[in-house]
């Protein structure tokens, strides 16, 4: 099989639409590539869906290097991006080079992600300038959510919008290979996207996005409190597994299972 590189989304820009899912294991990482994925994210959202916290915040790099590495054990063709987690590039340049290493040398992944623009240009150069490829994150950057306050959506106003338009150019001219926007009004990320020449990626964007990225999770109806108007649920996997759940309680309970052909 020919694997997908950074390459080849740029190159899907105004050709083709990019779908990426997120994945954190093995087992999930096998079916979103046999599914046909051009990307899977390492994201740091594995921080919600696989631990259980409030916030992106408390994961740690050595627990994104994990759930990576079981993800690229996995991913036979689509490109593989990790998350860069809080705490582990906002600070000074040199940690998030050495960061960005860690993840590369011990997961073996294709590319990192961080979120934010000019604030952390010099974070992203140095990354950009070890041969690392960059994906840049702008709009609802959920690291910052203390400083937001709210997941509601991001640049409504003229100066928030012109702010990420800049930012975008930037992540451009720093050489990023390719953009997340999440959270922002479709018009914007339409504007955004027609504009800068790397493919952007949108969740809760709108459709002018140049590809698209959910939470793997979310659209499977595994997290089932959790559905914004942005997300599309392919599954409702929380009853369905609920339901085989309690049949297998129920089974276990009336010693119907294990049967004569259930046992040795
Ligand atoms: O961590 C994550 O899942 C993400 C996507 C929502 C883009 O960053
Ligand atoms: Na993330």
């Amino acid at each position: 099989i020919k694997r997908i590189t950074t390459e080849t989304l740029r190159g899907m820009k105004g050709v083709e639409k990019i779908s990426m899912l997120t994945s954190y294991d093995f087992t999930i990482a096998q079916m979103v590539d046999a599914g046909g994925i051009d990307a899977i994210l390492v994201g740091d959202s594995a921080s919600n869906v696989m631990a259980g916290h409030e916030t992106t915040l408390p994961i740690t790099l050595d627990q994104m290097i994990y759930h990576a590495q079981s993800v690229v054990r996995a991913a036979k063709r689509c490109l593989v991006v990790v998350d860069l987690p809080f705490g582990s590039y906002q600070s000074d340049p040199q940690k998030a080079l050495d960061s960005a290493v860690r993840i590369m040398k011990e997961s073996g992944a294709h590319a990192v992600k961080l979120e934010g623009g000019k604030e952390i240009a010099e974070s992203i150069s140095r990354i950009i300038n070890a041969g690392i490829p960059v994906m840049g994150h702008l709009g609802l950057t959920p690291q910052s959510i203390y400083q937001f306050g709210t997941y509601k959506v991001r640049a409504k106003e003229e100066a928030e919008a012109q702010k990420l338009m800049d930012d975008a150019k930037l992540l451009e001219e720093l050489g990023a290979f390719s953009l997340v926007m999440e959270k922002i009004p479709a018009d914007l990320a339409k504007k955004v996207t027609e504009s800068i020449n790397i493919p952007t990626i949108g969740i809760g964007a709108g459709p002018n996005c140049d590809g698209q990225v959910l939470v793997v999770h979310d659209m499977l109806g595994m997290t089932h409190e959790f559905k914004p108007k942005f997300l599309r649920q392919y599954l409702n996997l929380y009853d369905e597994i609920t339901n085989a759940v309690q049949q297998y309680v129920a089974d276990v309970k009336s010693v119907d299972f294990p049967n004569e052909k259930e046992q040795y």
